[in-house]
């Protein structure tokens, strides 16, 4: 019911060094735009290809750093995969982003960095290798995609028993592994596709009011074969969604609920007019 991570969605102060980021170094293809209802630039769509997109939403007045505080509830970082670390890691070097042009193997046996967007988000990008035992071994195999996509998306969450009663009991996404530190959990690692996880990190106490004019994080989006079903399903348990099944702007199909740590949630059934599947097809 629940196919994969569609989109993770970021709200931005400055699109054109966002796209400069995202497109010129980090390697993503711009795929399309939406306009809002008044006719006004809404929404740039980058593309990985393989159904994968970050959106990013314009409108953001100031960021508020560092977007991946520790102590904060929600988003923390994401993190996603390349085939060419070499490539990457120099063009993020010559932008000064990272401080060494050589990425060296990781004890994971991947190689791996991280730089922040224009924003001060946390990027995470990560070159997976055969060998690793992220690859090889069960519990852990299956973690490279066939492509370049997104990795995981990181999120800390208030209460483990509440995140994982959303993310591993009601969507169904398999608790693959657990990372302790001195006999206690502090990341849990739940499969969402081959290739993809949500990483739920340890507990965290702060909260940040909402703000529509803060940039950073907006929502991640989870692809839905059936969005009838899907929403029937999570209603079926007694969970609320935030607005039903709609047709949205992009023609697709939406709903959208909220985890228990507040953070946005969009299910959306992709129509096969809808710019996003037409940007696939060409890909
Ligand atoms: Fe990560
Ligand atoms: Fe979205």
């Amino acid at each position: 019911m629940f196919v994969g991570i569609a989109h993770a969605a970021f709200k931005v102060t400055d699109m054109k060094a966002s796209l400069h980021f995202y497109c010129d170094i980090a390697g993503m293809k711009h795929a399309f735009n939406l306009k809002d209802k008044d006719g006004k630039p809404w929404i740039e769509y980058l593309s990985f290809g393989g159904g994968q997109f970050v959106e990013l939403f314009y409108g953001a007045e100031y960021t508020a750093e560092p977007a991946y505080d520790g102590k904060r509830i929600g988003y923390h970082h994401y993190c996603f995969e390349t085939k060419d670390m070499t490539g990457l890691a120099k063009r993020l070097f010559a932008e000064g982003l990272i401080q060494k042009e050589t990425i060296d193997f990781g004890v994971d046996g991947n190689r791996s960095c991280w730089a922040h967007d224009p924003d001060g988000n946390a990027v995470e990008f990560i070159q997976y290798y055969p060998e690793s035992p992220l690859v090889k071994d069960p519990p852990c195999s299956g973690r490279v995609s066939p492509g370049a996509g997104i990795a995981h998306i990181a999120l800390r969450s208030k209460d483990w028993s509440k995140a994982l009663a959303f993310y591993r009991d009601l969507l169904g996404f398999q608790l693959q592994w657990t990372l302790e530190r001195d006999g206690k959990p502090v990341i849990y690692y739940l499969l969402v596709r081959p290739g993809q996880i949500i990483e739920l990190y340890d507990g965290s106490t702060e909260t940040l009011p909402p703000d529509q004019k803060r940039a950073g994080f907006s929502h991640v989006c989870i692809e839905v074969d059936d969005i009838n079903a899907a929403a029937a399903y999570i209603e079926g348990k007694g969970v609320k969604l935030d607005s039903p099944p709609k047709r949205g702007v992009d023609m697709n199909y939406q709903a959208w609920v909220t985890d228990p740590d507040g953070n946005r949630i969009e299910l959306m059934q992709i129509d096969p007019e809808s710019p996003h599947a037409k940007a696939d097809a060409k890909a």
